[in-house]
């Protein structure tokens, strides 16, 4: 959505009000959008209260650049969902807050970044130099490099002037940043590697949706059942991706890693919670339709 030209200085002001993230399409302002804003913002001022008093053990600067790390991803994964949740909850305006997701992901891995350097005493050499020669932070790099790209094309004059097209086509490139953070995050794992594989689920989830859409497009959107099946077959490519990893990496039978996602002896294992987060989501959505309130649409395709 655009806003609709306009020659009155009413017009012209919000025109120059636009940019503010707290501002709504025709340059209101949007609860709803300082609401998200707050929300972006809540980790990184979370993290700095806990560096400010002293929380974050004996290596304050690289506990925080986990954190922050580990939220610029989980931030990419937050806008690619974005898409699907509008059509799983029908929730249109959640379109809104799609670019300042991406942004803030951006944000994140930037300082992400910034606290690397200030991890290595800003030794700037030192840091290029280790950017340069091992691999994981040059996949860190790459992805950083992407989001960059993403967050300076962001703007409404970018869209112009880059056309929707050729926007849509560099902006598809938000999958392979998020595939490069999820091998970022298992190449910097010493030992449990859990939660890169749940981000690896989630990531599959979302793919397989994307997928299923095209696929689907002109014929009337996705079945209701459709997202909660996607959700269980990224559950399984996670536990079989699971299973080959540590088949190759510690030479473990794969049949042994998958039964232990059904006796539960080390807790949830990363298959079931990705599924049980995607199902979530989609259960979330089923309710959202089923209420008396809900605005009913057409279901949307990505
Ligand atoms: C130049 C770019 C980057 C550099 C130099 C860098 C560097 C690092 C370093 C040094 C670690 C900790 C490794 C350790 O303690 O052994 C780390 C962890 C991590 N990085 Fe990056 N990174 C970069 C970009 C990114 C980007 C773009 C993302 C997100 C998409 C990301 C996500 C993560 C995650 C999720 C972790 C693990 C956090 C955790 O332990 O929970 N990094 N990175």
């Amino acid at each position: 959505m655009r806003d609709a030209p306009s020659g009155s200085a009413k017009g012209a002001a919000q025109r120059r009000l636009r940019p503010m993230p707290w501002l709504d399409n025709a340059g209101r302002f949007s609860p709803f959008k300082l609401t998200v804003l707050v929300l972006l913002a809540l980790p990184a001022a979370f993290v700095a209260y806990e560096f400010a008093g002293g929380e974050l053990g004996p290596r304050p600067i690289n506990a925080a650049l986990h954190e922050i790390g580990n939220w610029s991803l989980r931030l990419i994964l937050i806008s690619l969902a974005i898409r699907p949740g509008r059509a799983i909850l029908q929730w249109p305006q959640l379109m809104q807050i799609r670019r300042m997701a991406g942004v803030a992901a951006f944000v994140y891995a930037a300082s992400h970044l910034l606290l690397y350097a200030a991890d290595e005493a800003f030794d700037l050499q030192k840091v290029a130099l280790e950017i340069a020669f091992r691999i994981y932070l040059t996949i860190g790099f790459a992805a950083l490099l992407v989001l960059t790209a993403m967050a300076v094309t962001s703007t409404d004059g970018m869209v112009r002037r880059l056309g929707a097209k050729r926007w849509r086509r560099l902006h598809q490139l938000v999958y392979g940043a998020a595939l490069l953070g999820v091998i970022h995050f298992f190449m910097q794992v010493k030992a449990n590697v859990d939660e890169p594989w749940v981000m690896a689920g989630l990531f599959a989830w979302l793919m397989l949706y994307r997928l299923a859409a095209r696929l689907r497009k002109g014929r009337g959107g996705l079945p209701e059942w459709l997202p909660a099946a996607l959700a269980a077959g990224a559950g399984i490519a996670t536990a079989l991706g699971e299973s080959v990893y540590y088949w190759v990496k510690l030479g473990v039978a794969p049949a042994k890693v998958l039964a232990v996602n059904f006796t539960f002896a080390t807790g949830p294992r990363p298959a079931l919670i990705a599924t049980a987060i995607c199902l979530a989501f989609v259960l979330a959505g089923i309710a959202r339709r089923r209420l008396p309130l809900a605005v009913r649409r057409p279901a949307e395709q990505s």
